[in-house]
């Protein structure tokens, strides 16, 4: 791993905006990306993305790597996000599960019981995930001076789906079997971190100079709940990737409740959706962290002044302070005009530099 981590510095250019942020470092600019940065709102993605299952063009190396770069041309973000999805690494090692275009993650046969065990193998890098790996090499050559963020579902988001099968309202299913059975709940859970610990290796490995852990849905637990049943495993991930020295993003939606303890968890940033203003998350995580976040995607959808007042307020709530990722509070609408995001690049970049230079 130390030798690994060796090469892996060699690779970061560590003076990119993106990466002097998550330091809490001053930078030129406040760095933008958006997440679902890559996808249906690009006329240019559904030219590409071919029919069927999404999972068909993220293990086509040629097409993945092109998605990915769309974005970056037509934005100027100051990060790529490997087009793949969370469930890839289940998919790829047999599991069965699918992404059904318009609902979302579905199992044909759920994860009901300790005999489902069998069927989270450890993930083979080499033979289930080489596409990945292709892709990401590809992408590092290409991006130059602009970080790739590689990421990974944190295990409570991806036993969500594994659980209940399919996007869930309620979660009864994996609370009942978190609180019911919590043996072998932390069993999955384990086996699903060593799966997120194995990917987001080989996309560091590989090249990727920041990764985020997405626990999209962390925050329909209450913090007790969270303490005791997510907290170890998404801690056991981010400690694994500690020693690569590359920033590490932590991330859900509806967390305010959760943010100091995700703030425990162990990344170098935290994710914060539009519900907790920026000022708040940063008095409940005690400055440890530095931000990303938060416009609220929903409100892409309005008219420019709205838009442009609301990314106003957003670098308002931040106050200047250098540990700032600008991004949305969760992924972009399919219905978002990529007009919309490339002005709200240019008010961040020109706005975050006023406040920059103060
Ligand atoms: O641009 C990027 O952000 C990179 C690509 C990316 C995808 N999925 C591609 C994708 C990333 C980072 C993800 C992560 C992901 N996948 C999360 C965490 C982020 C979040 O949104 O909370 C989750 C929960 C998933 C699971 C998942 N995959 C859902 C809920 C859906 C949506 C279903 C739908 O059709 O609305 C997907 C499908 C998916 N993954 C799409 C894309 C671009 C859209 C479907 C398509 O083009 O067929």
């Amino acid at each position: 791993m130390d030798s690994a981590a060796g090469i892996v510095a060699t690779m970061v250019d560590s003076s990119a905006p993106l990466l002097r942020a998550a330091r809490q470092e001053p930078g030129p600019r406040v760095p933008v990306w958006f997440m679902r940065q890559a996808g249906r709102s690009l006329p240019e993605y559904r030219a590409v993305r071919g029919e069927g299952t999404i999972l068909k063009a993220i293990s086509d190396p040629d097409r993945a790597t092109e998605i990915t770069l769309q974005p970056v041309r037509r934005y100027g973000v100051d990060a790529a996000i490997l087009f793949s999805d969370i469930v890839t690494p289940v998919w790829a090692s047999g599991f069965g599960i699918d992404i059904t275009p318009g609902i979302g993650p579905v199992c044909e046969h759920p994860f009901t019981g300790e005999s489902d065990l069998k069927r989270l193998r450890p993930i083979d890098i080499d033979t289930d995930l080489d596409f990945q790996t292709e892709t990401v090499r590809n992408l590092v050559n290409e991006l130059g001076d602009v970080p790739l963020i590689g990421f990974a579902g944190a295990p409570f988001t991806l036993a969500s789906y594994l659980v209940e099968g399919r996007p869930s309202k309620n979660y009864a299913k994996v609370k009942s079997l978190m609180t019911g059975n919590p043996k072998l709940w932390h069993e999955l859970c384990d086996r699903l971190a060593d799966m997120a610990i194995a990917t987001l290796t080989a996309q560091v490995d590989a090249g990727a100079s920041a990764i985020q852990l997405f626990d999209s849905w962390a925050g329909a637990l209450r913090p007790e709940h969270y303490r005791e049943y997510v907290l170890p495993h998404s801690t056991k991930v981010l400690a694994a990737m500690e020693p690569f020295g590359v920033p590490r993003i932590h991330f859900g939606v509806a967390t305010g409740e959760l943010l100091p303890q995700m703030a425990d968890a162990g990344a170098e940033v935290l994710g914060v959706d539009w519900r907790t203003p920026l000022a708040a998350a940063r008095e409940r995580t005690g400055g440890r962290v530095a931000l990303q976040g938060n416009l609220d995607p929903a409100l892409l959808l309005a008219p420019w002044e709205v838009v442009e007042a609301e990314v106003r307020r957003v670098l308002d709530d931040n106050g200047g302070h250098p540990g700032h990722i600008f991004n949305l509070g969760h992924g972009v609408f399919p219905e978002v005009n990529p007009e919309t995001l490339e002005r709200v690049v240019e008010l961040v970049h020109r706005e975050g530099r006023a406040v920059a230079s103060e």
